[in-house]
């Protein structure tokens, strides 16, 4: 068993940014080397706002996904193979699996993590995950308004950060807001 337990390469969607089209699909072991240049290209800001602190070297990051028989990775990929945006999601034994999401600083701000997020969420509901729950930091008002269009709750606070949740079993389908 690996992170390609629920599906290697599965395409879940196309989306349009920066004049080429990105496939948003599930990763696979292949991809390894791919997600690292991804994580080690972006910025110390958003690194810290993915991660609360400021890391530097990823292999041990991403082998523990790949390897994790209940995590399933999520990419948006464009047509030369670089990946531009990533969202995770590692399940425990309860079936609640902890979420993050990036995207590089070029293609944000152009539905991208949308399309990650509508996806990571098909993605997870196909491994049979119960709850999907993440932390954002209180000022990050591009990873609020995204959870909140897909219908997330804010369930607690913890200094800078609040916690917020995605019950899978009660809403059948993400519920983005607009056109
Ligand atoms: C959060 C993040 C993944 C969003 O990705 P993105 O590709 O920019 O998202 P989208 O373009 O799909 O926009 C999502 C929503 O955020 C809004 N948004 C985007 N950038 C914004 C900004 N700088 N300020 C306020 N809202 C913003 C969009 O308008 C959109 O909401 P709407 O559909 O209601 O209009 C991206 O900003 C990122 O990688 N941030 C750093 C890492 C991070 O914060 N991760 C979350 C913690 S795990």
């Amino acid at each position: 068993m690996s992170g390609e337990a629920c599906g290697c390469g599965r395409i879940l969607g196309r989306h349009r940014a920066r004049g080429v089209w990105l496939t948003i699909r599930t990763a696979c072991r292949r991809d390894r080397d791919a997600l690292i240049r991804f994580y080690e290209s972006l910025s110390l800001e958003t690194i810290y706002t993915r991660f609360f602190a400021i890391v530097r070297y990823f292999d041990p990051y991403v082998d523990s996904l790949l390897s994790n028989a209940r995590a399933v990775v999520v990419v948006a990929e464009a047509p030369d193979g670089r990946i531009v945006g990533v969202a995770e999601a590692v399940g425990d034994e309860r079936g609640y699996a902890e979420s993050g999401i990036a995207v590089l600083e070029e293609f944000q701000g152009q539905g991208v993590g949308t399309a990650l997020g509508k996806a990571i969420l098909e993605a997870s509901r196909m491994c049979g995950f119960k709850k999907l729950y993440g932390y954002i930091m209180v000022d990050n008002r591009a990873a609020y308004r995204l959870a909140m269009k897909f219908g997330a709750r804010v369930v607690g606070r913890y200094e800078a950060l609040l916690r917020i949740e995605f019950d899978l079993e009660a809403s059948r389908g993400p519920r983005p807001r607009g056109p």
